[in-house]
C-alpha cells in the first residue's frame, strides 16, 4: 500500500497526483526567490540606512564638532590651554590629584607667559572691585583671578567685569577652622589647572593693591623666595597651641605662625595642594583655640622648603589697635597721610637685599573707602 500524500487529492487520477506534486516544487522555488530578493532588499537597506545615517551626522557635524576634536587630540593646546570654564564636577580628590600634575621636562616647548594668579577668599560680594578693576586693566594676558565665595552666594558680575565667572566650587570656610585652609588649598588647585599660573596670591574681599600692576608684576617675578608670613612665638598663643600629639611630623621647635594671607610660586602651591603627611595631624589637633590657617602652611612650609619662604607675607594689616582682629579702615580714614605712612618707614629683606618696599597689598578696608581711595589711586598707589 502507498502512503497517502495528499489526503485531499484522495481519489483523483495519477496526472492530478503528478500535479500536485510539481505545483508545491514551484510554490517552492517561488517562495526561495521571494526570500533571496527579500533578504537581499534587507541587505541593502541596512546598508542605505547605515550609509544616509553616517552621511547625515557627517554633514551636521563636520562644520560644528570635528575642527574641535581635532585640534584638541592633535595639538600641544591641548595640554597647555587653562580649562574654558572655571566651573566643574571634579571631587576634591580628583581636583587636587589633577592639580598636582608636574611636567618633568624643565623647559616648555612653547614661549609660557607666566601670568599671576589672583585668588579671593570672600564670604560673598566684592565692595572695592572697581579699583580693583582699575588696577588689571591693560594687563589681561598676565593674570588670572579666582574667587572662592559662600556656595549659596550668587554673583553678578556684568559680562564686560574681570571677574565675570571667576567662581570656582566652593564649600562653608569659617575663620580659624579647618575648613578655611581647605577654602585656601582648593583656591590654589583651581588655579594649578592654567599652566601658566606662576604666582599665587591669596586676599579678601577687604584688600587693596598699593602699587600698579607692573610693579607688584616684577616685584613677585624676580622674587626668589615665596612670600609666607613665618616665625617662632614662644608665647601662649604660638608655641602654646601646639599639641605633642602632633609629633613625630612636628616637632615644636619647628613650630611656626604667620597670617593667612600668602604670595607663593608655583612649586609652593603644588606642595601645599599635594600635602598629605602634615593635613591629618593639623585637622585632628589644630582647633579653636589653635587657629589652624595661622599655623599649618607656614608650619608645613618651614619643615618642608625653609630655603623657598621670606618668611614674610606681602600683606599690610594694622594690628596697632589690639584685640583679636585687626583694624578695618573706613571713609574717613583714608587720607593723604594715612596711605603715606602705610608705605613710610619700612624696611625689609628682599632677595636678600635691604629694600624699602615691603608690602603690595594692605587689608583691612570698608566698602566706605572706595570712594577716597579712587580718589587717591592715580597719585598714590600708581593706576588709574
Ligand atoms: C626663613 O626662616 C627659616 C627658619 O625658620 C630659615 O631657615 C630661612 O633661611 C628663612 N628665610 C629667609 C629668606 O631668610
Ligand atoms: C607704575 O608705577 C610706577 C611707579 O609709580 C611708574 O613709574 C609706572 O609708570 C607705572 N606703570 C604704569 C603702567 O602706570
Amino acid at each position: 500500500m502507498q502512503p497517502r500524500v495528499l489526503p485531499s487529492e484522495d481519489g483523483k487520477d495519477s496526472s492530478q497526483r503528478t500535479q500536485s506534486r510539481v505545483f508545491p516544487a514551484r510554490i517552492l522555488k517561488f517562495l526561495t526567490l521571494f526570500v533571496v530578493l527579500g533578504f537581499g532588499f534587507f541587505v541593502f537597506s541596512v546598508y542605505m540606512t547605515r550609509y544616509f545615517d553616517l552621511q547625515t551626522i557627517g554633514f551636521q557635524a563636520r562644520p560644528v564638532i570635528k575642527p574641535c576634536i581635532e585640534e584638541e587630540q592633535s595639538d600641544l593646546r591641548r595640554w597647555i590651554k587653562p580649562p574654558r570654564s572655571l566651573m566643574h564636577k571634579m571631587s576634591e580628590e580628583e581636583l587636587f590629584w589633577r592639580a598636582s600634575f608636574v611636567p618633568q621636562v624643565k623647559k616648555y616647548p612653547f614661549k609660557r607667559v607666566p601670568k599671576v594668579a589672583f585668588m579671593f577668599l570672600t564670604k560673598g560680594p566684592l565692595p572695592l572691585f572697581p579699583l580693583w578693576e582699575k588696577f588689571f586693566k591693560g594687563h589681561e594676558e598676565l593674570y588670572s583671578i579666582y574667587i572662592h565665595s559662600l556656595p549659596d552666594y550668587q554673583p553678578n558680575f556684568p559680562p564686560s567685569s574681570v571677574f565675570y565667572n571667576r567662581q570656582i566650587p566652593s564649600k562653608v570656610a569659617e575663620w580659624g577652622k579647618m575648613n578655611m585652609c581647605d577654602a585656601e588649598r582648593r583656591l590654589l588647585a583651581n588655579a594649578l589647572l592654567d599652566l601658566s599660573n606662576e604666582w599665587f596670591v591669596l586676599l579678601s574681599e577687604s584688600c587693596i593693591p598699593l602699587y600698579n600692576f607692573s610693579i607688584i608684576y616684577q616685584y613677585l617675578m624676580r622674587s626668589r623666595y615665596s612670600f609666607v608670613g613665618s616665625f617662632d612665638d614662644p608665647g601662649p598663643y604660638g608655641r602654646g597651641r601646639y599639641n605633642l600629639r602632633m609629633a613625630p611630623e612636628i616637632d615644636i621647635t619647628q613650630w611656626r605662625k604667620g597670617a593667612q594671607w600668602f604670595e607663593v610660586n608655583r612649586k609652593l602651591a603644588i606642595d601645599i595642594v599635594r600635602d598629605t603627611k602634615y593635613y591629618p595631624k593639623f585637622k585632628e589637633f589644630c582647633k579653636p583655640s589653635c587657629y589652624v590657617d595661622e599655623h599649618y602652611f607656614p608650619t608645613m612650609l618651614t619643615i618642608e622648603s625653609p630655603h623657598l619662604i621670606a618668611n614674610r607675607t606681602l600683606t599690610w594689616v594694622d594690628w596697632s589697635r589690639g584685640g583679636a582682629h585687626p583694624a578695618t579702615f573706613g571713609k574717613g580714614d583714608i587720607t593723604e597721610a594715612f596711605l603715606k605712612k602705610i608705605f613710610e618707614g619700612k624696611s625689609c629683606l628682599y632677595n636678600d637685599q635691604p629694600s624699602s618696599v615691603c608690602f603690595l597689598f594692605a587689608r583691612k578696608f570698608a566698602p566706605s573707602a572706595m570712594a577716597p581711595l579712587l580718589q587717591f589711586a592715580p597719585s598714590l598707589l600708581g593706576f588709574e
